[in-house]
C-alpha cells in the first residue's frame, strides 16, 4: 500500500507492506535511527515519538496507520542551527541517561507530558513517575530521569517569560 507520511517536516512517499510497524519506517525508510526497538512488546517505550503531536510506541503502530499523519522524532526536536529543545538540554545537564538506549523515548514521552500538563502548575516528582510509568530504563534508577523532567519544566516556563 502506498503511503505518505511527513516525519520531522520531511515528507516521505513509499510503497509499503500493510503488516509494516511504524517503527520500521522511520528507521529503514526515514533512515532515522534515535527510536529503538528494545522488546516490540509495547512493554519499554524505547520506541516512543509524537504521532500527530500524541506520543505513541511507535512498534504498536501499523505504517498505515500514519498515512497523511505527522511523526516527530527525537531528531526533529533539535533542527540543524536551532536551539538544543529544553528537554534534550535537560537530560543532558542532569545525565539523565547512561547507556542511552531509552532516551529517546524518554524525551518524546517527556515532551508529550509536558505538553499535555493542563494542570496551571509544574508537575510533582509523582507525577512524572507516573507519566513515564509506560517507559523503562535499565540502568539509571530513573532518579536523574526526574530531575530532567523537572529540569526542562522550569527551563520551559523561563522560556515563556522571557
Ligand atoms: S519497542 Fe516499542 S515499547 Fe518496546
Ligand atoms: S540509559 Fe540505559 S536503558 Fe536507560
Amino acid at each position: 500500500m502506498k503511503v505518505s507520511i511527513i516525519v520531522n517536516q520531511k515528507k516521505y512517499d513509499a510503497e509499503v507492506d500493510t503488516s509494516m510497524l511504524l517503527v520500521d519506517f522511520i528507521r529503514d525508510i526515514a533512515g532515522l535511527k534515535a527510536a529503538n526497538v528494545g522488546c516490540d512488546t509495547t512493554t519499554c517505550g524505547a520506541c516512543t515519538v509524537l504521532l500527530d503531536g500524541e506520543s505513541v510506541k511507535a512498534c504498536t503502530v501499523l505504517t498505515v496507520q500514519a498515512d497523511q499523519k505527522d511523526v516527530t522524532t527525537m531528531e526533529g526536536l533539535n533542527p540543524v542551527g536551532g536551539q538544543l529543545h529544553p528537554v534534550v538540554k535537560a537530560f543532558g545537564q542532569t545525565h539523565g541517561l547512561q547507556c542511552g538506549f531509552c532516551t529517546s523515548g524518554m524525551i518524546m514521552a517527556t515532551v508529550s507530558m509536558l505538553a499535555n500538563n493542563t494542570t496551571g502548575r509544574t508537575l510533582s516528582e509523582d507525577e512524572i513517575r507516573q507519566g513515564l510509568e509506560g517507559n523503562l530504563c535499565r540502568c539509571t534508577g530513573y532518579h536523574n530521569i526526574v530531575a530532567a523532567v523537572e529540569l526542562a519544566q522550569d527551563m520551559m516556563i523561563a522560556q515563556k517569560d522571557d
